[in-house]
């Protein structure tokens, strides 16, 4: 195998054949797949090592359906056997490592990143379900997932059994690449 053959490569297969998927099957997760997921999730880089996300995982069906109902826009958590909640003490979070510039949220960001790529390394989909400044959505499922206050929820990653199948990424963007300079 040379480093160019993209399609021997497992991890270049999973990042490029990451999609969102939508719609699940019903049947759940094994344990020991959300537990290796988790181990990717608390894997992720942050920002001086602060290591600030904590995650709810969710998979009491009564709650993804009450997330659903919640919101137009948060409906497909319904359908999805298991979520992961990606949060960050804030305050807390600004008070401790001075760092007021936002990025808990990229910190955050990267923890669902690493979600989504664990979980179709294990045959699973996944898809991100945007929380935090979307009205509608973070005020609803704050108190359905008892966040202390100060804590924020980034987003949700959806994940399941995909019931639908997509076309993997190829391919770099020619218009979005600028080498050396715009
Ligand atoms: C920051 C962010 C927020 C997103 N929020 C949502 C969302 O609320 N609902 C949703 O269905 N998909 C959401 N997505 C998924 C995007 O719609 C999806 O990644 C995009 O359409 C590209 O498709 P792909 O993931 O299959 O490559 C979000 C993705 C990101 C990175």
């Amino acid at each position: 195998m040379t480093v160019l053959d993209t399609q021997q490569n497992e991890t270049i297969r999973i990042i490029l054949g990451r999609r969102s998927v939508r719609v699940f099957e019903e049947r759940s997760v094994e344990p020991e797949k959300v537990e290796l997921i988790l181990e990717c999730a608390f894997a992720a880089p942050t920002a001086m090592n602060a290591q600030p996300c904590h995650i709810v995982t969710i998979d009491d069906k009564e709650l993804l359906t009450k997330i659903g109902a919640a919101n137009e826009r948060t409906r497909m958590a319904g359908g999805a056997p298991l979520a992961f909640a990606v949060c960050v003490d804030v305050a807390n979070y600004e008070k401790v490592h001075r760092l007021t510039d936002g990025t808990w949220m990229e910190d955050s960001a990267c923890v669902m990143e690493n979600i989504l790529l664990a979980a179709r390394a294990l045959g699973l989909e996944g898809v991100w379900l945007q929380i935090a400044n979307r009205p509608g959505r973070e005020e609803v499922v704050t108190p359905m997932l008892r966040l202390p206050a100060g804590v924020r929820i980034l987003a949700m990653a959806l994940v399941g059994y995909g019931a639908e199948s997509k076309a993997p990424h190829s391919g770099v963007d020619e218009a979005r690449l600028h080498r050396n300079a715009w």
